[in-house]
């Protein structure tokens, strides 16, 4: 019975896998996000509506995953992950900016900048970035701390806000690869790699180790998933991504594919899918939800 049941398990489609994690997930921010009817309406309007109901929730599901893996239950792991989602759900507003990337379209609908307006798209990010540190303040202080300082290392100056600096001063300019590969790791993989060690974390994972291989992980799987959404950018199309495909070259950004054609940033993809999968092997664990959750950030197909 045990064997059928594994067989089953392992046969079911990523999206089913973690779409348990996704309700979760979802149910969570709802909860957490304040009422669209509470003062001031129009904020908490455009904050639930840049988070609710859209997004792959990759960050939130590698929280939960890794975490399982360690002995943590899921209602432990509820709050890290939307904290980490609320991180990620505030750098897409901002990253949308007319100062920025200058999208109107995230997540199959307007951008929050055309949705509300450009100043309620800013406070939406400050107000989204501040809840995620009040959800964290509240749990046990035992791992509050850790939890918080891995997030917020994650998301400043020399994680994501210092990876969107990098990319913005790099448009436009000639990056060899040492600089783009520092580029996509801050703006995309340190989060990536927060919310895997904040999974551990919260489990109460101390072997350094272990950690270690978790960021090894986390990082080759962080690259490759912000390599892929390069190649994305220019093989798919705008109605499967649910955001303007082309924006990249029109931007003039510094991208895998802009730097090694497309074929070059594919094995770059490849050598960082097969990085994370080393690195999951050599925790001597059973990682397939990991590897199956790393396969499906690098080699999706759309
Ligand atoms: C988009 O992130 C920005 C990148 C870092 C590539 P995702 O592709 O995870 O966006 P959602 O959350 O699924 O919309
Ligand atoms: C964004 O990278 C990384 C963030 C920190 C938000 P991109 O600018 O390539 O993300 P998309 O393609 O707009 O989602
Ligand atoms: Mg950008
Ligand atoms: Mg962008
Ligand atoms: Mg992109």
């Amino acid at each position: 019975m045990k064997a059928r049941m594994t067989i089953k398990l392992s046969s079911l489609g990523i999206d089913e896998q973690i779409s348990p994690y996704r309700a979760r997930l979802e149910s969570c921010l709802n909860q957490v996000l304040p009422a669209e009817n509470l003062a001031p309406e129009s904020l908490h309007q455009a904050m639930r509506y840049a988070t609710l109901n859209a997004g792959k929730r990759l960050r939130a599901c590698l929280l939960y995953l890794t975490g399982e893996m360690y002995g943590a239950s899921p209602e432990d792991l509820d709050l890290p992950a939307a904290a980490v989602e609320l991180i990620h759900a505030y750098s897409l507003v901002h990253d949308d900016l007319p100062c920025m990337d200058d999208d109107d379209l995230r997540r199959g609908k307007a951008s929050c900048h055309k949705a509300y307006d450009e100043a309620t798209a800013m406070l939406v990010g400050d107000a989204l970035q501040s809840l995620a540190f009040e959800l964290l303040s509240s749990l046990p202080q035992n791992i509050s701390q850790a939890l918080s300082q891995t997030l917020a290392r994650a998301s400043g100056s020399r994680g994501m806000a210092g990876g969107q600096a990098l990319d913005l001063l790099a448009a436009g300019k000639i990056t060899d690869l040492a600089s783009l590969q520092m580029i996509h790791s801050m703006k995309t993989g340190a989060l990536i790699e927060a919310a895997v060690l904040m999974g551990a974390i919260t489990a109460g994972l101390t072997d350094r180790l272990q950690l270690q291989h978790l960021s090894d992980y986390a990082r080759a799987l962080g690259l490759g998933f912000q390599i892929h959404d390069d190649i994305l950018d220019v093989t798919s199309d705008t109605e499967t991504l649910g955001k303007q495909t082309g924006a990249d070259e029109e931007n003039n950004k510094a991208t895998y594919p802009g730097l090694m054609g497309l074929e070059g940033a594919k094995q770059a993809a490849n050598d960082a899918y097969q990085q994370a999968d080393q690195a999951l092997k050599r925790l001597q664990l059973n990682t397939q939800k990991l590897q199956m959750l790393a396969d499906y950030a690098i080699n999706r197909i759309y």
